[in-house]
């Protein structure tokens, strides 16, 4: 990622020639499924609600909030072309309507204040430099609609030295810049930072690339 690019950002695996290889890496490697139906589910979604997935990547997350909630209308939001339209293409195969795919940045997200019910976001912040991950929880809170939820699950604080070990992989790939303040725990104090309330853990995940943490947290 060149850092003067404002419009720089980093691919879900570094390099665009990996992309292919995503989905089945996350499927098979971060237990995807039961991980974003715990995000999903600790979330109080009601029917005809607006939900926004940021940097949705293949759509895997918006796809699942889709099945399990009729009357929604979802939003994709990623970065990459390249990643949406691999998304597009997943939702024409699984005979899947009504989400929209979008291209944007987190840090400037083309929505209006107040639009949203709900902000998801998987695998996502650890790509971030600390300055744009502010920017983004500042946009996010911009988009939410007062009582809003923003669900958050990332990799953070490993639990032990093999979680921490296990993470290192992730950090070759992504870089340490943007990974390092994840080894400390960074996404409660920046939710704190960017004016959100009841900030909660809701869960751990112990993976192969290492410890996942679920976050929940409130616009007031
Ligand atoms: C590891 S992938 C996660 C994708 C998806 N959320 C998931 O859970 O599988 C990270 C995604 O963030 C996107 N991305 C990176 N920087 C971005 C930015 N500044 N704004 C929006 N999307 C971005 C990438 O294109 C990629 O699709």
């Amino acid at each position: 990622m060149k850092k003067d690019n404002p419009k720089a950002y980093i691919p879900a695996l570094k390099y665009h020639w990996l992309t292919r290889f995503y989905d089945p890496l996350v499927a098979s490697g971060l237990q995807e499924k039961k991980m974003k139906m715990h995000l999903i589910n600790q979330a109080s979604i009601r029917s005809s609600e607006l939900i926004l997935d940021l940097a949705c990547g293949t759509g895997t997350l918006a796809f699942l909030l889709q099945q399990t909630h009729s009357g929604i209308q979802v939003t994709g939001i990623d970065a990459d072309p390249q990643i949406l339209a691999i998304a597009k293409e997943k939702m024409k195969e699984k005979r899947a309507k009504g989400i929209v795919f979008k291209e944007g940045f987190s840090d400037q997200l083309p929505f209006s204040a107040y639009q949203f019910h709900h902000v998801f976001t998987s695998l996502f912040v650890h790509h971030l430099t600390l300055e744009k991950k502010k920017e983004t929880f500042e946009e996010v809170r911009r988009v939410l609609k007062p009582g809003g939820q923003f669900h958050i699950l990332d990799f953070e604080k490993p639990q032990n030295g093999w979680m921490r070990a296990a993470f290192l992989p992730v950090q070759f790939l992504d870089g340490f810049e943007t990974t390092s303040t994840h080894v400390k725990g960074i996404i409660p104090a920046l939710l704190k930072e960017t004016g959100f309330a009841a900030i909660e853990e809701t869960r751990q995940f112990s993976t192969i690339l290492g410890t996942l943490r679920a976050y929940k947290a409130y616009k007031p």
